[in-house]
């Protein structure tokens, strides 16, 4: 497969490590573009890749589009390459708040176009992606874009309209676990643990949790529930839990991240 980035920022080469460890690209077959020179020499030394500062050469090279760049990057890289792109390109963009009408307004009618919110957890290969495409697209480029980001987590098809809720909730969400995980391991750290330790014990505590709740299955409310002995430890702590507004604050936080995303669309 024929894939240029748009943009060879953290979010790229998190895409393109995935790619690369799940076999789905060799390095030839991968442009890499991007205004920084650092940026440049670190992909083509660590992936190999073939690297440019030249948008319309990457167009050029590449049947698959990812477009990289940070949104206020994104109309003038847009309205360069436009001219160039053909019905034989998908374009897939990952800037947050840019609507798929906007994207089109600027790329034009040929070529096919999905707009995708990963998350940061993407460079530890356990990203979230929703993708949504426009109404154009292939069955097979659905498909494309399920793998790409598939490879670097879960990949999920929404419609656009919930993508304001999608980068509250998954888009912007590792930042509000990071701040949970913080207040877990200060209050570790003010109860006597040493620093290290606490960190590793309030990650391994929110990684293993995640991934035990999400291969069971089970209910949340039940699993809460069951970890709560009668009159035990984790039933103390959850009855201060139960009566804070923590719930309410998490949903205000959530309300206010997807207002901002509408506003920036
Ligand atoms: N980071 C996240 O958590 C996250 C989550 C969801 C979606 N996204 C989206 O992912 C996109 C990329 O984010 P990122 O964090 O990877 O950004 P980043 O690390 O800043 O990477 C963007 C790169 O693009 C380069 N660039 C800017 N204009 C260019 C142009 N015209 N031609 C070629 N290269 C150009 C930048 O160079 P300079 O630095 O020299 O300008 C930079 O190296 C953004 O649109 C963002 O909204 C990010």
């Amino acid at each position: 497969m024929q894939i240029g980035f748009l943009g060879a920022g953290k979010m790229a080469e998190a895409i393109l490590s995935a790619m690369v460890n799940a076999e789905m690209v060799q390095p030839w077959e991968v442009t890499a573009c991007d205004k920084s020179e650092a940026r440049r020499n670190l992909l083509a030394s660590t992936y190999e890749v073939v690297v440019t500062d030249d948008p319309l050469l990457t167009v050029k090279e590449s049947k698959v589009l990812v477009l990289a760049v940070k949104p206020q990057d994104l109309d003038a890289l847009l309205d360069q390459v436009a001219p160039a792109l053909k019905t034989t390109h998908l374009v897939i963009s990952i800037a947050a708040g840019k609507t798929l009408k906007v994207l089109r307004l600027h790329l034009g009618p040929k070529p096919r176009l999905v707009r995708v919110m990963p998350n940061l957890a993407l460079m530890a290969g356990e990203g979230m992606s929703v993708y949504c495409p426009d109404g154009k697209i292939k069955a097979s480029d659905a498909a494309l874009v399920e793998r790409i980001f598939g490879a670097a987590g879960a990949a999920i098809r929404l419609e656009e309209k919930h993508f304001d809720a999608v980068t509250a909730l998954s888009g912007s969400g590792p930042a509000y676990v990071a701040f949970f995980l913080k207040a877990m391991i200060d209050a570790g750290i003010a109860l006597g643990l040493p620093k290290e330790e606490a960190r590793l014990m309030g990650e391994q505590t929110l990684i293993g949790t995640g991934i035990y709740l999400q291969q069971s299955g089970r209910d949340l409310d039940e699993f809460i529930q069951a970890v709560c002995s009668p009159k035990g430890t984790t039933e103390a702590g959850m009855k201060v839990l139960n009566k804070s507004t923590l719930p309410k604050t998490i949903a205000k936080t959530l309300e206010a991240t997807a207002k901002r995303s509408a506003e920036l669309a």
